[in-house]
């Protein structure tokens, strides 16, 4: 279950995920913003954060104007690793090296498709396993 949040710059980008997302029918949860007023994005990253660490959900998109504000809020919590990707190589090296499980972009950064694609390389990566990588992972957790 994907854990799915955005502020007001975000929106519109959200809804075209979400139209993919049920086109190829994998679950997820529209945390909000629901309609284009001016909203905070701590909100809502908050939101897809408690989803995450409660295990309701296993992964998260969050979207704000730039992406910046609403992974920094995520990254703020332990068990979180949220990723900001502009690309599909970061995408799926983030997913491949540091097991991210939250994918944040930026709506008024990214065109539609590349975002798309930005998503389809995240939920598509597996986490590698290699030793090297979990150590690191681990470190990022516990240091
Ligand atoms: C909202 O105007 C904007 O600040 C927000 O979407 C985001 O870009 C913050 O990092």
């Amino acid at each position: 279950m994907i854990a799915v949040g955005s502020d007001h710059g975000g929106l519109e980008l959200k809804k075209f995920i979400m139209k993919y997302l049920d086109e190829a029918k994998i679950e997820y949860k529209d945390l909000g913003t629901y309609t284009s007023g001016s909203v905070d994005y701590p909100v809502y990253g908050k939101r897809v954060v408690d989803a995450i660490l409660s295990k309701e959900c296993d992964k998260g998109i969050l979207i704000c104007g730039t992406g910046i504000g609403i992974s920094i809020m995520a990254n703020r919590y332990k068990g979180i690793r949220a990723a900001l990707c502009s690309d599909c190589f970061s995408a799926e090296a983030t997913r491949l090296h540091n097991d991210a499980n939250v994918l944040a972009l930026g709506g008024r950064v990214l065109g539609e498709e590349l975002a798309l694609k930005i998503v389809k390389t995240f939920l598509e990566t597996p986490f590698s396993e290699d030793e090297r990588h979990k150590r690191r992972v681990e470190m990022l957790e516990n240091f």
